[in-house]
């Protein structure tokens, strides 16, 4: 099984992005051939400030390896030391139908902040479908919010492999029938964990960069003590039972804390007995505890420059061998020399 995900480094990584999917990634890495790479093309979306870009490549690198992945066991990967990404990406935009990028949810959502569109932010679907496709991926880990690209990868897949493989027929995408040929892109799955699909933010809505409702999960100590003594609450008082579970406060416990000590939690949360103050001071030690030792090794690696480029460009080189052999059946199946 080939496994492939992403993160854009538009901004520094929290615990949504941990929780929703990285979490998933190191544990996957065992599990089959795994491909995972820095969105830096996609940030461009965000950031224009070519400093700040790169240091935040770097950063999510980092963040990458602190947390656990291993790059003997997985790629580890620049999105833009693949150029082919961007060939796909054009090729792939030929079949795409311009409604469906029109109902995609985080363009609309976008729109409806009142940003105003730009291309890059309307066709961000199909380069991410080009990142899937372009490594033949079966399973793409993510949260909830990325299950409609991964359906479109799919569809879009469909769509080329129709027009381009003569034999193929979509009701038997692998060509396992005497007839039938098998794609030349294969059709991804999203891998979704749906205890963690939604990690929301401090302030109830979904934990998003760009809401800045999010805990970095290597932000100063300072900056989380006050944004977790900031997550939004009722006034419930101190000993009363509190109304409702329905709270970011709740649910971040849940994540954080060992199943027997998040049991306590919940029974003195439905009986009362003690305060938000309270939670919230346990909520900041299960922080602590659950993201110390990544918070350690990312302040030993930031320190080691050229063992991170070296990984990068190991991971790079590996990926390219793999875009190579799909862009060449692309390109003959188009009529591109
Ligand atoms: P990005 O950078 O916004 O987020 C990276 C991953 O973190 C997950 N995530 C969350 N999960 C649960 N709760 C949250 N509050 C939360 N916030 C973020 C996201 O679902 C995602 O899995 N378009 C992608 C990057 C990308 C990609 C790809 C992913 C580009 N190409 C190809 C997979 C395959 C994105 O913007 O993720």
């Amino acid at each position: 099984m080939r496994i492939l995900s992403g993160v854009q480094s538009s901004g520094r990584l929290h615990i949504g992005n941990y929780y929703g999917a990285m979490r998933q990634f190191v544990q996957l890495q065992d599990q089959g051939e795994a491909y995972y790479f820095i969105a830096n093309y996609h940030a461009l979306n965000t950031v224009r400030d070519p400093k700040l870009a790169q240091e935040l490549t770097r950063d999510a690198a980092l963040t990458y390896l602190s947390l656990g992945l291993d790059p003997k066991k997985a790629i580890l990967f620049r999105q833009s030391d693949v150029k082919e990404v961007a060939e796909l990406y054009w090729i792939l935009g030929t079949v795409v139908p311009q409604s469906n990028l029109e109902r995609a949810h985080s363009y609309k959502d976008k729109v409806a902040q009142g940003i105003s569109p730009d291309f890059g932010l309307f066709a961000y679907p199909v380069l991410m479908a080009a990142d899937i496709l372009l490594y033949s991926a079966d399973a793409v880990p993510v949260g909830k919010d990325q299950i409609q690209h991964i359906e479109f990868a799919r569809d879009w897949a469909v769509k080329f492999n129709t027009q381009y493989v003569p034999g193929y027929d979509p009701a038997d995408p692998e060509g396992k029938e005497r007839g039938h040929s098998p794609g030349i892109l294969k059709l991804p799955a999203a891998h979704v964990q749906e205890s963690t699909a939604t990690v929301p933010g401090i302030d109830g809505r979904k934990m998003s960069k760009s809401y800045g409702n999010t805990l970095e999960l290597f932000g100063e100590e300072k900056d989380i003590k006050k944004r977790i003594m900031s997550i939004k609450t009722d006034s419930t008082p101190v000993e009363a039972p509190k109304p409702t579970t329905d709270a970011p406060l709740y649910d971040l416990l849940r994540l954080m804390l060992p199943a027997a000590e998040f049991a306590e939690v919940d029974a003195t949360w439905k009986a009362g007995g003690k305060g938000y103050g309270d939670y919230k001071k346990k909520l900041l030690e299960a922080f602590h505890t659950t993201f110390g030792p990544a918070r350690q090794r990312y302040a030993e690696l930031r320190a080691d420059t050229g063992e991170l480029e070296r990984i990068l460009q190991d991971g790079a080189q590996r990926a390219r061998a793999e875009a190579h052999r799909l862009m060449d059946q692309v390109r003959r199946a188009v009529g591109i020399p």
